[in-house]
C-alpha cells in the first residue's frame, strides 16, 4: 500500500479537478446529482472557477503525483447557517479502494469544517450504496430520513438517504 498526500485543490489544480471529477460521473452515473454529459462541455475557466469559491474546500489525495481521490466541503455562507456544512462528491479511483483513503479525506474536511466553527456535517448518499453508507456510519454519520426517486438515470429512481454528524 503507497502512502497518500491529501491537499486543498485551487485554481493550479484545475486539470486534475476535471480529470477525477469527470471520471467519477462517467463511473458512478446513479450516485451523483451531475452528469458528465452536462459536466464534460464546461469550459477552463469553469473549472477553474470552481475551485476559487471561499466556501468551497475542494480536497484532493495524491499518490506520486497522480489524483486519486476527491471529497468536496461546502460552508454555509448565510449566518444562520454557517453552523451545518454539507459534503459532496467523495470518489476514491477503483484500484485506490479499501485502504482508508475515502476515511482520511472525511477527517480531513472535517478538521476543516471545525476550524470554521461548523457544528454539523450533513450529506446524501443512494440509499443503495452500502459501501459509502457503512464507511459513513463508522465516520459517526447517521441516517435521518429518505428523499425518494431524487435520481432519474435511464428511467431508474434512486433515493437518497440523508445522514447527518453532529461535531
Ligand atoms: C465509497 C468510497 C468513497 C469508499 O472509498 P474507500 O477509500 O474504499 O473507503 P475506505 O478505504 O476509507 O473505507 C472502505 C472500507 O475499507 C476498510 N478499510 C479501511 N482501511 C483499510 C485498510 N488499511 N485495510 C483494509 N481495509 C481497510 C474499511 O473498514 C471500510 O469498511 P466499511 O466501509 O465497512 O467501513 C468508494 O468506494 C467510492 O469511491 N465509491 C464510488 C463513489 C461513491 O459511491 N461515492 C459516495 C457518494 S455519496
Amino acid at each position: 500500500m503507497k502512502n497518500h498526500d491529501i491537499k486543498k485543490l485551487d485554481n493550479n489544480n484545475y486539470l486534475d479537478y476535471k480529470k477525477i471529477r469527470l471520471e467519477l460521473l462517467l463511473d458512478n452515473k446513479e450516485s451523483f446529482g451531475s452528469s458528465y454529459e452536462e459536466e464534460s462541455l464546461f469550459n477552463d475557466e469553469f473549472w477553474m472557477d470552481r475551485l476559487s469559491k471561499k466556501n468551497v474546500h475542494t480536497i484532493g489525495a495524491y499518490i506520486e503525483e497522480e489524483i486519486v481521490a476527491i471529497i468536496v466541503l461546502v460552508l454555509n455562507v448565510r449566518s444562520k447557517m454557517k453552523h451545518v456544512a454539507t459534503i459532496n462528491s467523495l470518489y476514491v479511483k477503483p484500484s485506490y479502494r479499501n485502504q482508508g483513503i475515502a476515511y482520511d479525506l472525511l477527517k480531513y474536511a472535517e478538521n476543516i469544517a471545525k476550524i470554521n466553527g461548523v457544528e454539523r456535517l450533513n450529506l446524501s448518499v443512494v440509499d443503495s450504496n452500502t459501501n459509502a453508507i457503512e464507511l459513513y456510519q463508522r465516520f459517526g454519520f447517521v441516517n435521518y430520513g429518505i428523499e425518494p426517486d431524487t435520481i432519474k438515470v435511464d428511467n431508474n429512481y434512486y433515493s437518497l438517504s440523508l445522514m447527518s454528524k453532529k461535531l
